[in-house]
Formats: structure tokens, C-alpha cells, sequence
């Protein structure tokens, strides 16, 4: 007899009409009450509709197979510590996971805004498989290709395509809830962060990174741009994108340094000696150039940047109560200029 790995046998709470019903995914699904019928097959759902939405047009396009950033990063995985992603609390956690599945403990990740797979791939391995269950939902149309380029993920996990501002269509309950440098592109992050806490198993682990209010100077000047980028198509927004990263570029090749003797509070500055985009890239203008990344993937974090429709920044008192409404205890934060990074427990 075909032994089912447990991660197959969910329970599913009908989208069309909120009826709990046990699925085993090799047998598909259709709601016994309202004939819903999530789209997909092996280990990838569709559970929305297919109407019009900003965030999964630019996600679609931004995390696209033609775009190939999960193949740049396997490529390249040194460009990784260069991003929020690699750098904060995420390698540690991560770490833990998986050494909780090694271990042999059945270990539940909810990973939401799974994005190009990034989490997936690092957590889902050939000695970690057996005791890891893994859900990722994102709004994104691209999910297929995750599956397509991490094979594994068929024998312990699964994609739904979902809108984590919404509670999660299935009744589990997870040992970890993960939202890396997302929950900021949904459009109400607080209900966002209740609806996840919603799916925290007593004594769960819940962690996110979220972006942090920068000066004034930037702020105004992102968010005029963000104005001008936004309302446009996605491909045009992409294309624009691109000066961005040649602005970015260009200060780079300056060799002076400017030195500001007094701490300038207004500007946000302290007082040093700073290469010249350093100072204009923290202070007044994102325009992110990387030779690891190149020109086109240097374009594609600016354009990460100022085309999705929500790019909520915050304080860390602000998300910290967050998880103090949640009755989530705060274990740990970590920051960087971009970022804030909390881990909490239920
Ligand atoms: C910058 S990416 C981060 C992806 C991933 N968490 C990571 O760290 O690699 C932001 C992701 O949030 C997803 N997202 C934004 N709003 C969403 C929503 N309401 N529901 C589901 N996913 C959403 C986007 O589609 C995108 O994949």
C-alpha cells in the first residue's frame, strides 16, 4: 500500500463556503457544498480567482521563469548576502528548522509570501524532507515554477496560490509562521500579521521582517517616485526601473568620499566620511546597483522597490505591539538600515 506523507492529508476550510473538509492531495478536490474546485495539480493550488490584482500582476512578472531570479540565486549564492534576506535573523532560524527535522520532530513551516521559492529551497533538503511539512501561499501567478525547479517539494510540502491578508484556507496549525520581507506589500499589514498569528500552534514560532521608515529625505523622494512608477504597466514600470539602477551605477564610479563634519539630525545623517552613493542611496534616493546582481537583477530589486502597490514602512515599536496584541512574546530582533526583523513565540 502507497504509504501518503502526512503533509498530503490536510483538512481544507472551503473558500466559497467555509465547509471543513479532509483532502488528500493525490485525489484532488472539489468542495462537496459549493462545487469550489481549486485549479493545479501535485503540490500546487490555485484557491483564488483570476481577477485583476497589482500585486500578483508585478509578482508574476518579477518571479517569472523568463526573469530566472531563483536560477540567478542558485547560481550565485553569494549575491544572497547582500539582501535583507540573507542577512538578519533569517540564516539562524532557518538553521534551527531544519535541525528540528533532522532530529526526527514533525515540523509544521507556514511560509507566507513564499515569493521565488527562496525559503523553500533552503529549507526543504534530502535530510530534512521526511519531518518537514511545508506550506507556501502567495498571490503570485508564477507559483508552478517553484515546483518545476525544487522537485523535492512534492514529497513533504505544497503551494497554494492565497492572499495571506486572509486566513489561510486550511485548518492546520504550524510550529513556525514565516513572512519575510513581505507583509509590508499587503494592504492592511496589521490584519495581515493577526490572520497569520491565527495559524500559530501554542508555542509556535512566528517571524517577519518588515520595512523600516528611513528619513525624511528618502522617504519623500521614494514615495514621489513610487507615485510616478506604480499606476504604470508592469513591463513599462520594469523598463524604467533600469535608470534607477544606472543612477545607482554612475555615483558608484565617483571615488571621492564626502565627509560631513556635524551630525546632520535633519537629513538623518551622522557625522563621517561616506562614498558618495552610500550617502545618497541612505539618505535620499533608493537606486540599487550590485555588480553581483548585474545591471538586469540590480533592476529588478529597484523595481521590487517602487512598482508593488503597498510598501508600508515602520517603526519597531510599532510592529513590536503587534505581536504584544497577538500575546506573542517578542525572543528576538535584529535590524539593518532597509529592515527590522522580529521573531516571536505564542
Ligand atoms: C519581496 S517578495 C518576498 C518573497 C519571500 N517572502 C522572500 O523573502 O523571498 C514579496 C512577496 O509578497 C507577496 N505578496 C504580497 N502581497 C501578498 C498577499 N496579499 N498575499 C499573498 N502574497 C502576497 C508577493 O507576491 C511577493 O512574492
Amino acid at each position: 500500500m502507497k504509504t501518503i506523507a502526512p503533509c498530503r492529508e490536510v483538512t481544507v476550510v472551503c473558500p466559497g463556503c467555509s465547509t471543513s473538509i479532509a483532502w488528500t492531495m493525490e485525489e484532488g478536490f472539489t468542495c462537496p457544498r459549493c462545487r469550489f474546485r481549486p485549479r493545479g495539480a501535485d503540490a500546487c493550488f490555485d484557491f483564488l480567482s483570476d481577477d485583476y490584482n497589482h500585486t500578483d500582476d508585478h509578482y508574476s512578472f518579477q518571479w517569472s521563469r523568463k526573469t530566472g531570479f531563483y536560477q540567478f540565486l542558485n547560481e550565485r549564492p553569494s549575491a544572497k548576502k547582500f539582501m535583507p534576506s540573507g542577512q538578519l535573523g533569517w540564516p539562524r532560524l532557518f538553521e534551527d528548522i531544519r535541525a528540528k527535522a533532522r532530529q526526527g520532530c514533525r515540523t509544521w513551516v507556514l511560509d507566507a509570501a513564499c515569493g521565488y521559492g527562496g525559503i523553500a529551497r533552503d529549507l526543504i533538503q534530502e535530510d530534512t524532507k521526511d519531518n518537514l511539512f511545508y506550506v507556501g501561499a502567495d498571490i503570485h501567478h508564477s507559483l508552478p515554477d517553484i515546483v518545476a525547479q525544487l522537485p523535492l517539494l512534492k514529497e513533504c510540502g505544497l503551494l497554494l496560490r492565497w492572499d495571506i491578508s486572509k486566513r489561510l484556507p486550511l485548518k492546520e496549525q504550524f510550529d513556525y509562521v514565516i513572512c519575510r520581507n513581505a507583509i509590508h506589500h499587503t494592504p492592511d499589514p496589521r490584519a495581515t500579521f493577526d490572520a497569520l498569528c491565527s495559524r500559530l500552534k501554542p508555542g509556535g514560532r512566528i517571524a517577519i521582517s518588515a520595512y523600516r521608515k528611513k528619513g525624511m529625505a528618502r522617504e519623500a523622494l521614494d514615495d514621489c517616485f513610487r507615485n510616478y512608477l506604480v499606476p504604470r504597466p508592469t513591463p513599462e514600470a520594469f523598463a524604467l526601473s533600469r535608470q534607477f539602477m544606472l543612477l545607482g551605477k554612475y555615483l558608484q564610479q565617483v571615488q571621492a568620499t564626502v565627509t560631513i563634519e556635524e551630525d546632520l539630525d535633519v537629513f538623518g545623517i551622522e557625522r563621517g566620511t561616506y562614498p558618495v552613493h552610500e550617502l545618497f542611496y541612505n539618505h535620499f534616493l533608493k537606486c540599487f546597483y550590485n555588480p553581483q546582481f548585474g545591471d538586469d537583477y540590480s533592476t529588478l530589486v529597484n523595481f521590487d522597490w517602487f512598482h508593488p502597490a503597498y510598501a508600508y514602512r515602520y517603526d519597531l515599536s510599532e510592529l513590536a505591539a503587534w505581536f504584544e496584541a497577538n500575546q506573542v512574546r517578542v525572543l528576538e530582533t535584529d535590524a539593518i538600515p532597509a529592515q527590522y526583523y522580529l521573531l516571536g513565540q505564542k
